[in-house]
């Protein structure tokens, strides 16, 4: 019969009337002890050997453990010193003897306690007397310690041991021993006698020219051997899914907006028709830049026109907040609070120039809010941002694209709920349930904008839009409860690592 050589090796070195740990076998024939183990799988496979496991205990000494088994126990030394100091006949002052030991920091009170604890002597009221028939060199937990150092736990008194754990000196650990028994296919295997075969891991150019490869034997590839898992760098799934949803969209007729992180309040909050003095406008909610404080460049006829939108109001009825508005607070400079200032500077034709509808825009960005950190919760998020400008949009347009938006993420279970924003009206906000709590999850909000909004960007037919969150479809596509695993220092790497994002 031919074998790798491997696999010879331990066959010949297998006894078939006891076991034999393959660490030793492995030893004994040369063979590395990781070949050995695989050698010995595939021989078993084979019917020729039996491999047994067995959990073994070991104890093994610790940093401090072998620290004391240098330079004796602290308590040893102190009795030495102790004897040094004359102890034995009057006794001695204390911190004389933790002098002459040497002893410093914790192993002083380490020395004290097990000193007394041993019979070593005692201490009262600062003055040491040490016990004159006390043998340091019989110390059972120094020759423990020695045991242990040289393999030979199983000698120690188990007592001892324990207290040397106890004292933190020696640590226990479990580990696997296989070892090999030949069976009797295998006793006959080697009477009719095993030669190694020499077998080729791989093709060389060297086998192909010599012609070599027609004689040699390959080995086989065993195709359910665990393989060592390689972590290589990938795309975030955060990622992957905002590249999703823009696949998707501009598969909708999306076109996709660009614009500043950090913007004036005039197109975060103004345009869209919220007071200046509106809760969500001041440092609770917002981040204000300190540098710059004001952007340069708005254009001065939409501002005017918006001023006129939140005082006087906009058509007959119009009533306008009647709050104070000034130019200062629309020029300062904020962290977005939401990306449909974007949908203000192309509706505006401010970004782009004017549009005709029908239009369709997105962007899937950054925002900004100072929220509280939670699970649901984070101190910036994706938003993906979209509006619809045309002719007569009912809301009825509005729940249809959603669920055709949400659908090709699997998502078909969208509900709505009416809501209010300053700046749309009607207004919805969307919930999809949570994959495995049920809960409902808020996804978005959305609305059709109102006509305080709209006039002032001179756009005369309908639009429709929303902001939906990217990490709460996320949750909902993939099943994670908490946001922080996926991003920031708590991240799940392992969700990270496996999450796939197939559509
Ligand atoms: N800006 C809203 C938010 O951040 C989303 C929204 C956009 C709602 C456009 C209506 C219209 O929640």
């Amino acid at each position: 019969m031919k074998l790798p050589q491997a696999q010879v090796a331990l066959l010949r070195a297998a006894d078939a009337n006891e076991d034999r740990r393959i660490a030793d076998v492995a030893d004994e024939a040369d063979v590395k002890r990781e070949t050995a183990t695989g050698a010995a799988f595939e021989l078993e496979d084979e019917g020729l050997v039996t491999v047994s496991e067995e959990t073994v205990e070991s104890v093994s000494l610790t940093d401090e453990g072998r620290q004391y088994l240098g330079e004796g126990l602290p308590e040893v030394r102190f009795y030495r010193a102790a004897i040094d100091a004359g102890a034995a006949d009057e006794p001695a002052d204390m911190g004389t003897v933790i002098g002459g030991a040497g002893l410093e920091g914790d192993a002083v009170d380490i020395a004290l306690s097990n000193f007394a604890r041993k019979g070593y002597g005692e201490i009262d009221s600062g003055s040491v007397h040490a016990d004159p028939d006390a043998d340091p060199d019989e110390d059972p937990e120094a020759a423990a310690l020695a045991a242990v150092e040289s393999g030979d736990a199983g000698e120690a008194d188990s007592d001892v041991l324990y207290q040397l754990e106890r004292r933190g000196l020696v640590e226990r650990s479990e580990s696997t021993v296989r070892s090999i028994r030949l069976t009797d296919d295998g006793v006959t295997a080697l009477m009719e006698g095993v030669e190694a075969a020499e077998t080729v891991g791989e093709l060389t150019p060297e086998l192909l020219t010599s012609g070599e490869w027609e004689d040699v034997e390959f080995a086989e590839y065993n195709v359910e051997a665990d393989a060592e898992p390689v972590q290589g760098g990938k795309e975030h799934v955060l990622r992957q899914t905002a590249n999703r949803v823009k696949d998707v969209l501009v598969g909708m007729g999306f076109k996709e907006m660009q614009g500043p992180h950090a913007d004036a309040q005039f197109w975060i909050n103004d345009c869209l028709f919220m007071p200046q003095d509106h809760p969500a406008r001041t440092h609770w909610d917002q981040f204000a830049l300190s540098n710059p404080q004001e952007i340069d460049h708005l254009p001065e006829d939409l501002v005017e026109r918006v001023r006129s939108a939140h005082r006087e109001g906009v058509g007959e009825d119009g009533e306008g907040y009647h709050s104070p508005w000034t130019e200062d607070v629309a020029r300062r400079v904020d962290l977005r609070g939401h990306t449909t200032s974007l949908s203000m500077r192309y509706l505006s034709g401010e970004q782009i120039g004017d549009l005709e509808p029908p239009e369709r825009y997105f962007s899937v960005e950054k925002v900004y809010r100072n929220d509280t950190l939670d699970p649901t919760h984070l101190l910036e998020f994706f938003q993906i941002e979209g509006w619809v400008m045309a002719e007569d949009l009912s809301v009825r347009d509005l729940m249809g694209t959603f669920t055709e938006f949400y659908e090709q993420f699997g998502i078909t279970d969208l509900e709505f709920k009416p809501h209010y924003n300053p700046y749309t009206e009607p207004s919805f906000e969307l919930f999809g349930t949570h994959p495995e709590t049920g809960e409902i999850v808020e996804v978005g909000n959305s609305g059709i904008f109102r006509d305080e909004v709209l006039e002032p960007l001179g756009v005369d037919c309908d639009v429709m839009a929303w902001g939906l969150s990217l990490e709460r479809l996320l949750m909902l596509m993939y099943g994670f409860e908490d946001i922080r695993d996926v991003h920031g220092t708590l991240a799940d790497l392992e969700l990270l690592r496996e999450t796939e994002v197939v559509y």
